[in-house]
């Protein structure tokens, strides 16, 4: 089988895919020129591909971590069930330091390290079985969360209407539909005509080498802009709502996602535009009070100061680059969820729907 699925007659990639006890990651750093499968060996290649984003997107990177954590205990299976799992615990430990934002991947290994309690009282063998299926459920669920969320929102894309949407919370970043892309993905295939509008994403590009890519092969109309076009794209009326993915969003419905998300947020409010979160129950975190309390991942300068592998900033200049912001809630109109579309006040629909 190769790295797409076919869906509804459309050609979506495929982030990742477990077969025969292996793990295979398409090489999202590659997009859009190859398309390009790597098999991953070990619990340091999972680390390795999701820290240099490889494999990337919120839930995408829950599940590599959960497939990446029975990777890691392959070779353990002959050990006594107590060391068994302290050696889960610290492989847990090792592959969600890879990126801190996203609370896709502690949630996804929490949930695996409960698993394996759960069977603490059997053989390796029987704890890593389960675990082997935990990985697999934890898969399933979220291609089923994706579909659940292009149904809640499937809604919101009216006929003749027009999208913007930020970075990639696509198919790519998932396991199939996406989460901001799935109304999208359905609307299309509900014979819809409309347009999507994908701001580029700077520093790593990913609405222009993967949204932009992914949306293209499946047939819809999408046009890239650079970020800095969405303010002009808005003062026109070409853009209805715009559809953003999260990757964690607190118990107040503060959430962070890529850098610059705020900055279309703001922008919608000020042009009076709906602005939607597509959000899967696995990425809500009501242990994170507010916004302030999310870790933002500090990426590596040579990001900004360079662009398609030439230096573009002098030597020596200061550099910032966190790869996520935080958009306040008050910025927020829904959460599109697979349990429905949530409206304010956030802290009492969230906590109603997924406490
Ligand atoms: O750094 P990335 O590419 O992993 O960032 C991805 C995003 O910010 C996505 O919008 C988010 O993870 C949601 S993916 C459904």
């Amino acid at each position: 089988m190769g790295s797409t699925a076919e869906i509804r007659g459309y050609d979506l990639a495929r982030s990742l895919r477990w077969e025969g006890g292996e793990l295979f990651l398409l090489d999202q750093t590659r997009l859009p020129g190859e398309l390009v499968e790597d098999r991953q060996n070990n619990i340091e290649m999972v680390w390795n591909s999701i820290k240099r984003l490889a494999v990337r997107g919120a839930p995408a990177i829950g599940i590599a971590g959960a497939y990446g954590l029975v990777l890691g205990l392959r070779d353990y299976r002959g050990l006594e069930p107590k060391a068994f799992l302290a050696k889960a615990e610290r492989l847990a430990a090792y592959l969600d330091s890879s990126r801190p934002t996203a609370v896709n991947l502690g949630w996804a290994l929490r949930r695996m390290l409960g698993r394996a309690l759960a069977e603490a009282s059997s053989t390796s063998a029987a704890i890593y079985d389960a675990l082997v299926a935990e990985a697999e459920a934890i898969h399933a669920e979220d291609r089923a969360i994706c579909h659940g969320i292009g149904e809640s929102g499937l809604g919101l894309i009216k006929e003749g209407c027009g999208v913007l949407t930020h970075c990639n919370a696509g198919a790519l970043a998932t396991s199939e539909l996406g989460t901001a892309t799935a109304p999208i993905y359905l609307a299309q295939a509900a014979g819809r005509s409309f347009r999507v509008y994908a701001d580029e994403t700077r520093p790593l590009l990913q609405g222009a080498r993967l949204t932009a890519w992914e949306l293209q092969r499946a047939g819809i109309d999408v046009t890239l802009i650079c970020d800095d076009m969405a303010a002009s794209i808005m003062s026109q009326g070409l853009v209805d709502l715009c559809i953003v993915g999260c990757d964690r969003v607190a118990a107040n419905g503060d959430f962070a996602n890529k850098i610059g998300t705020m900055g279309v947020a703001i922008l919608a409010r000020h042009f009076s535009i709906p602005f939607y979160v597509a959000s899967p129950s696995s990425t809500i975190d009501l242990d994170t009070a507010r916004g302030g309390d999310i870790v933002i991942e500090e990426r590596g300068t040579e990001e900004v100061t360079s662009f398609g592998g030439r230096r573009t900033a002098p030597e020596g200049v200061k550099v910032r680059n966190p790869a996520f912001d935080v958009t306040p809630h008050e910025l927020v109109t829904g959460f599109i969820t697979e349990r429905g579309i949530l409206t304010p006040p956030f802290s009492e629909s969230l906590a109603r729907v997924f406490g």
